[in-house]
């Protein structure tokens, strides 16, 4: 995606605001079916304010942050996926006539210069084909536009060099988080109808496929650290404390119902935004759409119940995505953290890392 060349054996890299996760996998074959191999996995948390609404600010802890990754985890490849979410980045589905390839390239970048609201020459546009759930007499051709604000790409790009690596190829959140579903829960993705909510630090992705086939892309501006800030004054403790109650670690008498109240109302809220896109999608296109499955990941999915609350809100079943589901992993090697309290914060590293896996 976004302009830059399909190479092999890349090590995904998730440079969220909070915690940046590298992963490192190879792809075998046995039987005639490919699966995946974990090599190497990495997490480490950023400094606070090293990255503001989806902004690198501080260039140097960033970079820091990689090599430390890279040297501790013994990942002596240098180059890289990353990849970009927030609003400078644009997803759009388009549906065209069907027409020779140039043709279409041609049609879809007119498309992507009066659609984008950013100057063209800002940006930088891909588009896949999507597969048609169709009749074969179907004559339109489903498109997904991408454009990422080319300053945002080197934002991001200008640390991992100054981390010495080399950035091969620029991904989006939301396809890494559909490639690890497909990987990982191939029998719901192409049947059902499922939404996944990747819940981070101060972004939640909200995607929507049927069938296999997305539908719909929401980035709504909430997550992990909204509830801490609000936390935080509600209890009057400090961020790091307010975190600490967040993640359920004890708290002195007397702040714990209070804490409780403070973390409800945040998720109520939170509930309350994500009906919103499910209201929209459920009465688009005059069609009767229903979701039958939500995978949430991200740090903030670890927040004690959060898939009952789901299911209780919107009566649809709801689990926490394991990104390693189906993969092989040799679990002596690594800490078994990776598998628990991370598992779902690696959603997005572990679908970035299996499309680029080398042999
Ligand atoms: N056990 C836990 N319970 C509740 N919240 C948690 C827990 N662990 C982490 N978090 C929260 O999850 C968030 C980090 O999640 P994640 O690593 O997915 O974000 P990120 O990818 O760095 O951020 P973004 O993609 O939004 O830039 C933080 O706000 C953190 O406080
Ligand atoms: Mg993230």
């Amino acid at each position: 995606m976004l302009g830059i060349g399909r190479q092999n054996q890349l090590v995904g890299l998730d440079v969220g605001s909070y915690a940046i996760k590298a992963a490192e996998l190879s792809r075998k074959t046995k039987g005639g079916a490919d699966f995946f191999v974990v090599n190497k996995l990495g997490y480490e948390i950023l400094p606070r304010d090293a990255i503001v609404e989806g902004t690198i600010m501080d260039t140097a802890a960033v970079a820091e942050t990689i090599k430390m990754i890279f040297e501790e985890n013994k990942i002596s490849a240098k180059n890289v996926v990353i990849s970009v979410s927030g609003n400078s980045v644009i997803i759009k589905k388009l549906s065209l006539p069907a027409m020779e390839k140039e043709e279409l390239a041609e049609s879809i970048f007119w498309e992507a210069k009066h659609s984008i609201p950013y100057p063209y020459e800002e940006t930088n546009v891909d588009y896949a084909i999507l597969p048609s759930p169709l009749s074969p007499g179907q004559q339109n051709l489903d498109i997904l536009l991408v454009a990422a604000k080319k300053d945002k790409i080197a934002n991001y790009t200008n640390a991992i060099h100054q981390a010495n690596k080399n950035p091969e190829a620029i991904e989006v959140d939301v396809f890494a988080l559909l490639n690890a579903i497909e990987i990982n829960y191939p029998e719901v993705m192409s049947e059902k109808n499922i939404c996944i909510i990747n819940l981070g630090a101060s972004l939640t992705n909200v995607i929507i496929a049927e069938k296999g086939i997305p539908q719909l892309f929401r980035d709504l501006p909430l997550g992990g650290s909204l509830f801490t800030e609000n936390l935080s004054k509600e209890l009057n403790l400090g961020f790091d404390d307010a975190e600490k109650a967040m993640k359920g670690f004890p708290l002195e008498n007397g702040l714990l119902d209070k804490s409780k109240t403070a973390l409800n109302l945040n998720i109520q809220n939170l509930l309350e935004e994500i009906s919103k896109t499910f209201s929209f999608y459920e009465s688009a296109d005059g069609k009767e759409n229903k979701i039958e499955s939500i995978f949430l990941c991200g740090g903030l999915s670890n927040l004690s119940e959060l898939p009952a609350r789901f299911e209780q809100k919107f009566s649809i079943e709801s689990k926490i995505l394991n990104p390693f589901r189906k993969i092989t992993c040799d679990k002596k090697k690594f800490d078994s953290i990776y598998f628990d309290e991370l598992g779902a914060q690696f959603g997005v590293v572990v679908g970035l890392a299996t499309r680029y896996a080398g042999k």
